[in-house]
């Protein structure tokens, strides 16, 4: 098994590309179940998790294409992926398939408004909390579906297909927002999802969807309205840049000091975590289509995180921001309000001389002078990148294993960071 060796010390100078958005990337991907017209996704990241997603699609009959590169295109861009899915051939996603990742169940939504059944595993993905599914099934329930739970297999199926309806979430889920949109785009009627997820991710989809004749209004506010229309078509779509990667390398430069320009960063995609990272005494700036980070050595101030739903700091973010709330001057509060198991990274980081106490859903962390570099564990996507984060300011050499879980969501993360004179290597086992 993979592991990645950073040796610490090293200010990141120079520039990143950001990559597509992985979270955008694969409910993107699944609503080409929609239609048996082609959907041609640019900016796709290299992913472990994409490579999964294409499998569960092609398992349901989906035709895939990756276009060649263009002019003036390097190797350094995402990948350009045309996805048919002319013939639903099956409306089972196996468990073999779906326990790797719990996005995969989202294939729920399309599966249903399209053939009008599905059959699909419940899922897995990272181990960060109980994630049921209990919103999926009561959403889609609310526009008719009948919904039963067997032999770990949720199986759904409407009778004379989807009918539009109004629904409020009682808790905001990016996921189950996501199967609602996709499954009332082909439902009779109208439906109006209130406390919808407002995660710029969903209204990528939507304005996707809307590219493939959806009618869809309200999408990145809590409250979306969808009408269903008969059919959709084809379409080209771009996935908007990683917020999550773009904040992660950020904090990775406010961690180490430097002087960083994250192309094609898109500024407002993250505005809480920019705050917060220039409350901590870091400069941000927009510049040229991107975003500028820089510190010098001036100290990192501690700065208090709540978790919450978007607009609020983001819960894939908390894990790297903790990394860099150990070497603070002073004691910074990290509170998780979305999973409640979202704190394993912490007695990794410790394992690396932070001093972390857990209280209930809060970390108080008490900022030391230095870290020191040791052997850990990758425990989910987040927490894998907040030890690399660390390690990078870290005396010395720190190993991180059981990598796979950061190759789910980060694309050539070293390669990225060794540009900027980072010292980092893959070892292969
Ligand atoms: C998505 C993101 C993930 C991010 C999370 C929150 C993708 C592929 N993943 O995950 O990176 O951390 O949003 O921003 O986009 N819940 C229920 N019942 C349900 C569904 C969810 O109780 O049926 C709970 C979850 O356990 C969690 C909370 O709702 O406590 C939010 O989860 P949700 O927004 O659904 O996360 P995901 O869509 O799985």
């Amino acid at each position: 098994m993979d592991k990645i060796r950073v040796t610490g010390g090293n200010q990141l100078e120079g520039a990143i590309t950001i990559s597509g958005a992985k979270n955008a990337a694969l409910p993107l991907m699944i609503a080409s179940l929609l239609t048996e017209e082609t959907l041609t996704l640019e900016n796709v990241p290299h992913l472990a998790d994409v490579e999964s997603l294409i499998r569960i699609l092609t398992n349901h009959g989906v035709d895939y294409r990756v276009e060649g590169k263009r002019k003036g295109q390097d190797s350094r861009q995402g990948r350009t992926i045309e996805f048919t899915a002319g013939a639903i051939v099956d409306t089972t996603a196996p468990y073999e398939l779906v326990s790797r990742m719990r996005a995969s169940f989202w294939v729920i939504g399309p599966l249903l408004a399209r053939m009008g059944e599905a059959r699909v595993s419940l899922p897995g993905g990272c181990a960060i909390g109980t994630r049921p599914v209990d919103l999926f099934i009561d959403v889609l329930a609310r526009l008719g579906a009948d919904i039963k739970i067997e032999n770990g297999y949720a199986v759904a199926t409407t009778a004379d297909g989807l009918v539009g309806a109004h629904y409020e979430f009682p808790k905001v889920s990016v996921g189950a927002t996501h199967v609602a949109l996709m499954a009332a785009t082909l439902a009779k009627g109208r439906t109006v999802l209130s406390n919808a997820a407002r995660e710029p991710e969903v209204a990528d989809l939507a304005r996707c969807l809307k590219a493939m004749g959806a009618r869809i209004e309200g999408e990145g506010s809590s409250t979306i309205t969808i009408d269903g229309v008969e059919r959709l078509g084809g379409a080209r779509h771009r996935v908007l840049p990683d917020r999550i990667e773009t904040g992660t390398y950020a904090i990775a430069v406010a961690m180490t000091g430097g002087n960083v320009l994250l192309e094609g960063a898109r500024p407002e995609l993250l505005e809480s975590a920019l705050e917060a990272l220039r409350s901590a005494g870091v400069g941000v700036e927009r510049e040229n289509g991107g975003i500028r980070v820089t510190r010098g050595n001036e100290p990192i101030r501690a700065v208090d995180i709540t978790t919450q739903p978007f607009p609020g700091f983001p819960t894939d973010l908390q894990a790297q921001f903790m990394a860099l709330m150990t070497r603070a001057d002073g004691t910074a509060e990290i509170t998780e309000t979305i999973f409640e198991n979202r704190f394993m990274h912490v007695q990794e980081l410790a394992r690396l001389g932070a001093h972390i106490n857990l209280d209930g859903q809060t970390a108080v962390v008490e900022g030391v002078d230095e870290l020191h570099g040791a052997q850990v564990m990758a425990t989910d996507l987040r927490a894998s990148v907040s030890l690399v984060i660390a390690g990078l300011a870290a005396r010395g050499t720190t190993t991180v294993n059981r990598v796979y879980h950061l190759d789910r969501g980060f694309e050539r993360l070293e390669d990225k960071l060794s540009r900027c004179g980072a010292v980092i290597e893959r070892v292969s086992e």
